[in-house]
């Protein structure tokens, strides 16, 4: 009898028993994606080639002061030509996947004004099966922000619901060309970053602001994010709907949408912060993903912005039954939260009436969350990887899950081949992914940003996310430490499975 008090007391418990064993057999499933993600924009150049028209975003980039160091994409890392080479650097990584996005502009230069570009579609055809050839998944992206500019000039984009016939036509010409290969779509990539970068900020094209003066042309209201997610939600329910209809029993892909997501952390225990932090989802995250998944926005979004969130018709409910097949994620960092809701904030870092009067910039002790980079947004909170991935997949009943993006730069043009802080940076937040695989959530994919220095929008060419360093005059490129550690880190873990 004392030896079975003395064992029970010294052993482990059950669960503790049972969290060591999943921990010693970890293993990604056989058919994990692991990968590297771009866009088309960002890498491509050849802005004018084979008949593709000019985008938003290179229109945008000619306004002065838009754009840190006044760089474009119109050359970036040549990727249009060297797509190959690019290729081969990836299969040398021992990826299987590669997500890249289409230029809207490329194939429909007028959009559904004009024709179809079929030098754009040859070329994508050419680069989908490259990727093919190299044993990879192609995994893409409908729109990553770039949108032909004839659309803002006609009828304002994603202002206007004229919007939404005009996705679902380009979504149905992709398809159409390439379904027959791409097993992974997704509409669009991080619209809420879009929207408010876009409409509220005005550091991305239209350059709309509302609460910000400076160089951007004051938006009709805060309104504008909240009109512009409505059309993106409408024509991502449609794609979905045309994509189910008629194409995906016989080409047998799945369709999902790519949100960011910022980790809220509430910026101290109480009710009100908590709460505040809640919000900040609602208001960045759950936005797009309730009303694609369940038929209606969140009802935060429903408490503060009362009557000027636009309305779901009974049509639109029809379609956004079933409105996803899985959800990627784009995470990186993480922010505090503070209600400003019933307690004063400091002035200007209240949020509107737009972001929920949270204070998501939000210090503590007079720290941020999470360690600096030199970079305002981004800060390295790996927790965030793992509870954003458990906040999505209990909301959204452990629908399958896709890191679409997790990448590290640091501020400055001369981050060195040495990479260290990457490497940290890509081996604690992938230890964190795995700590929510452990813990039920479905992740099936892990796509880093990026395998090359790209133009990275309003920054220019001023931060380097790339597991290779772009020599921009002579667009050579050149592995970093990080290459070789994702590699080693691939190998290792195709090993074990
Ligand atoms: C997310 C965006 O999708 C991508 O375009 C950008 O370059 C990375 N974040 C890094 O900021």
């Amino acid at each position: 009898f004392l030896c079975f008090i003395i064992i029970t007391l010294v052993s482990p418990s059950s669960s503790t028993l049972r969290e060591i064993k999943t921990k010693e057999n970890f293993r990604f499933p056989k058919d994990f994606l692991f990968g590297t993600a771009s866009s088309s924009y960002q890498c491509e150049g050849a802005y004018l080639t084979d008949g593709k028209a000019l985008s938003n975003w290179d229109v945008f980039t000619t306004i002065p002061g838009k754009i840190d160091d006044e760089s474009n994409g119109k050359v970036a890392a040549d990727h249009y030509h060297r797509y190959p080479e690019d290729l081969d650097l990836m299969k040398d990584l021992g990826v299987n996947s590669y997500r890249f996005s289409l230029s809207w502009a490329r194939i429909l230069p007028k959009g559904r004004f004009g024709n179809v570009n079929m030098k754009g579609i040859d070329h994508y055809n050419r680069m989908i099966n490259a990727v093919l050839e190299r044993g990879m998944e192609p995994f893409v992206t409908l729109t990553h922000y770039d949108v032909p500019h004839e659309l803002e000039l006609r009828y304002g984009s994603w202002l206007s619901p004229h919007i939404r016939e005009d996705f679902v036509h380009y979504a149905e010409i992709c398809f159409r060309y390439f379904g027959d290969r791409v097993k992974f779509w997704t509409t669009f990539n991080q619209p809420n970053v879009q929207l408010i970068l876009g409409y509220r900020k005005g550091m991305h094209p239209p350059s709309h602001c509302a609460n910000y003066f400076g160089n951007c042309t004051r938006g009709d209201s805060y309104k504008e994010p909240l009109v512009a997610a409505h059309n993106i939600i409408r024509s991502h329910l449609a794609a979905v709907y045309l994509y189910r209809m008629k194409y995906q029993e016989q080409q047998r892909g799945k369709i999902g949408i790519v949100m960011n997501s910022i980790w809220y952390e509430p910026v101290s225990d109480s009710l009100a912060d908590r709460l505040a932090a809640e919000r900040a989802q609602a208001f960045y995250l759950t936005w797009f993903l309730d009303p694609v998944v369940y038929g209606r926005y969140p009802k935060e979004l429903h408490d503060i912005v009362g009557e000027d969130l636009p309305e779901f018709t009974t049509d639109d409910l029809k379609l956004s039954k079933n409105g996803l097949d899985f959800i990627g994620i784009n995470q990186y960092t993480g922010e505090y939260a503070q209600d400003c809701l019933h307690s004063a904030c400091e002035p200007g870092k209240g949020g509107s009436k737009g972001e929920g009067f949270v204070n998501t910039n939000a210090l503590k002790d007079g720290l941020a969350l999470g360690e600096p980079t030199g970079i305002s947004w981004f800060h390295v909170y790996p927790q965030g990887m793992e509870k954003a991935l458990m906040y999505v997949s209990e909301r959204y009943k452990n629908i399958p899950l896709y890191i679409t993006e997790n990448g590290f730069s640091e501020n400055g043009t001369g981050i060195s081949l040495n990479d260290h802080r990457r490497v940290k940076f890509m081996s604690n937040y992938l230890d964190a992914l795995k700590r929510a695989m452990r813990k039920g959530a479905d992740v099936r994919g892990y796509f880093t940003w990026s395998l090359l220095d790209s133009f990275e929008w309003s920054f220019g060419y001023t931060l380097r996310f790339g597991l290779y360093h772009v020599d921009f005059d002579t667009l050579e490129r050149t592995p970093r430490l990080s290459a070789s550690w994702y590699k080693n880190f691939i190998s290792k873990n195709n090993a074990q499975s």
